[in-house]
């Protein structure tokens, strides 16, 4: 049975075209110059009861729009929304009571308030019964040991453990769906995989849907059966995450950093690996912060080939090698269709 159901949902932003300077912001007082922007674009899925969807797309692509939506936030500008059977936008409260929300930078417990504290008045907002509040308290130390955290104020706590503890609140009231906003980032290893660990233990244990985003593909890998990919406002992939894995599993990021770090060197640097290697086609190169960026597609060429003639043919002062992440392949099946 499907427990989200959205159709043709849009939602467009009215936003005023600003002017520069001061006397551009007098002139925007009484400017009519809108612009619009088309956040989500006639958007259409089905999620089931118990599924975890990664809900995956590069930086303004319309996740936190689609999900505010689906929380009852934003109304749509048109289309069709029903999250348990309801109308977010126009049954708040219900919709409320159905859903748990948590976003990774943002906390939504009670800063001066030690953790139990916020516990109980959650309690009381969600009339959560006494059983049902002890069960749930046993079931979160059972799988996390957090009680010895529940008197800590959480403006003493650290990113990871108020993250942990964001998440319980969010579960506390059994809701049926829960939307996570980038639940995993800014934390350490260990850390994240406590939180996938808990996530994925208490979807099986009370069959929660739970609706993720992340720009972590490590999340997506450890929870999630199905992926759907937004981009510019419209879903552009929906399908099991294994099929969009068989899609960019053969490619690897090799990371390479050299001494001089100047544009020049850099462009230098990348036109010299380009060019030995565009026959294939088997990699593009861009820069990345501090390193230089060589994605390559094991299918056309052997990782250890590259990796020897940079070290051959550069002065590199380290290099390492990562899994491709979510928003290169995201980028790739855009520009390339479903062939990447
Ligand atoms: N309240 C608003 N008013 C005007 N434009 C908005 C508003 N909220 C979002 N937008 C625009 O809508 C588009 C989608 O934004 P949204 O926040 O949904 O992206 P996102 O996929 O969540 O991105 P990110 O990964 O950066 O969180 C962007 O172009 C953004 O600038
Ligand atoms: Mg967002």
């Amino acid at each position: 049975m499907s427990i989200i159901e959205i159709e043709n949902l849009e939602k467009t932003f009215k936003v005023l075209n600003r002017h520069e300077g001061l006397k551009g912001a007098v002139k925007d007082l009484f400017s009519h110059d809108y612009k619009y922007i088309k956040a989500v674009d006639k958007i259409s899925m089905k999620i089931n009861a118990g599924e975890i969807v990664g809900y995956l797309g590069p930086n303004g692509a319309g996740k936190s729009t689609t999900i505010k939506m689906m929380t009852g936030v934003l109304d749509p500008t048109s289309g069709h929304i029903k999250v348990n059977g309801n109308i977010p936008y126009k049954n708040r409260r219900i919709n409320a009571q159905n859903i748990g929300v948590v976003f990774g930078q943002r906390t939504q417990l009670w800063w001066s308030l030690p953790v139990i504290e916020s516990f109980k008045i959650l309690k009381m907002i969600y009339q959560i019964n006494d059983k049902t509040y002890k069960d749930n308290l046993e079931l979160f130390d059972s799988l996390v040991k957090v009680s010895s955290l529940y008197s800590k104020p959480v403006r003493q706590m650290s990113l990871g453990q108020r993250t942990l503890c964001d998440i319980l609140a969010a579960f506390l009231h059994d809701p049926k769906v829960i939307f996570l906003d980038e639940p995993t980032i800014g934390l350490d290893v260990s850390i994240k995989s406590k939180i996938r660990m808990l996530i994925k233990e208490l979807n099986a244990r009370k069959n929660t849907t739970v609706i993720l985003t992340t720009h972590d593909m490590g999340d997506v890998e450890a929870l999630c059966q199905r992926a759907v990919i937004i981009d510019k406002g419209k879903i552009i992939f929906d399908d099991q995450f294994e099929s969009l894995k068989s899609m960019f599993g053969s490619y690897r990021t090799l990371k390479v950093s050299v001494d001089d770090m100047s544009e020049k060197n850099i462009n230098d640097t990348i036109r010299i690996i380009e060019s030995a290697f565009n026959q294939t086609k088997a990699l593009t190169v861009n820069r990345s912060e501090d390193w230089i960026e060589i994605i390559v597609d094991q299918d056309k060429t052997a990782l250890t080939d590259v990796l020897s003639f940079v070290i051959n043919n550069i002065h590199v002062s380290d290099v390492k090698i990562e899994e491709v992440e979510a928003e290169s392949i995201i980028r790739k099946i855009y520009e390339g269709g479903r062939t990447v």
